[in-house]
């Protein structure tokens, strides 16, 4: 064994013969590794676990935050729409469109920005007159505006063929007609203001052969949209 040109041979042999013994016994090296590699998992098991119910928590409050501050848009209803004179011949010549129209405010925190608010007619798609309805309104949080106006004269253009074109619905039961408001809306909260959303609401409304909305129209929700 103390020869040194056995070295060589020896070096190369025993370990194989050394480590199959060896191998269904670990060393305690082996046993000291495992016991510290269990508790690094262990360890990075308690911290992943406490991370995941942080976000989870946040993301809890988030979700609540977001529901409570969610700004709702605004509710759009038509009450009253009329058209007097629909009865007689020659009633384009003095049209008029009357309406009443709501706009609710349902947030409990949230105010809402108006800008100008065009309104437009329509028949079987066909814009029969326009106007502007106001400038800009702040409306606070559970309030209602209410917008009345007229469409006559430059801001209603009805011809003589379309009159005839009402007289014959009005025969047949009904005149419909819609009416779209547009305006571009901010959603505030104290100092802070949202971008501007542009918010259409779209009413379809009918008058009876007196001129007057049918009840099957009268306070209606318009459906609202944004572009
Ligand atoms: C418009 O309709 C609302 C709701 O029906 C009503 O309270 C209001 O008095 C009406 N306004 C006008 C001017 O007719």
């Amino acid at each position: 064994m103390s020869d040194p040109n056995r070295i060589p041979i020896i070096s190369a042999h025993p370990p194989e013969k050394v480590q199959k013994p060896v191998k269904p016994h670990h060393t305690p090296r082996y046993y000291v590794h495992r016991v510290k590699e269990s508790l690094a998992t262990r360890v990075s098991k308690i911290v992943c676990a406490i991370f995941l119910t942080l976000l989870l928590i946040l993301g809890i409050i988030t979700f609540i935050l977001w529901l409570s501050l969610r700004p709702h848009r605004p509710r759009v209803f038509i009450h009253d729409f009329s058209v007097p004179g629909l009865s007689q011949a020659n009633g384009f010549e003095n049209a008029e469109l009357g309406f009443n129209i709501t706009l609710r405010n349902s947030n409990q925190h949230i105010s809402i920005d108006y800008d100008a608010l065009d309104g437009s007619v329509f028949y079987k798609d066909q814009k029969i007159g326009s106007k502007s309805l106001f400038p800009g309104v702040h409306q606070d949080p559970k309030t209602t505006t209410t917008v009345t106006d007229v469409l006559s004269g430059a801001t209603l253009t009805v011809t003589s063929q379309r009159w005839m074109e009402f007289l014959g619905d009005r025969a047949a039961g009904s005149v419909t007609f819609r009416m779209e408001l547009t305006s571009a809306i901010r959603f505030k909260v104290s100092t802070w203001e949202s971008k501007r959303h542009r918010m259409h609401a779209s009413c379809t409304v009918a008058v009876g052969p007196n001129g007057n909305i049918l009840l099957a129209s009268k306070d209606k929700r318009c459906p609202v949209y944004f572009t």
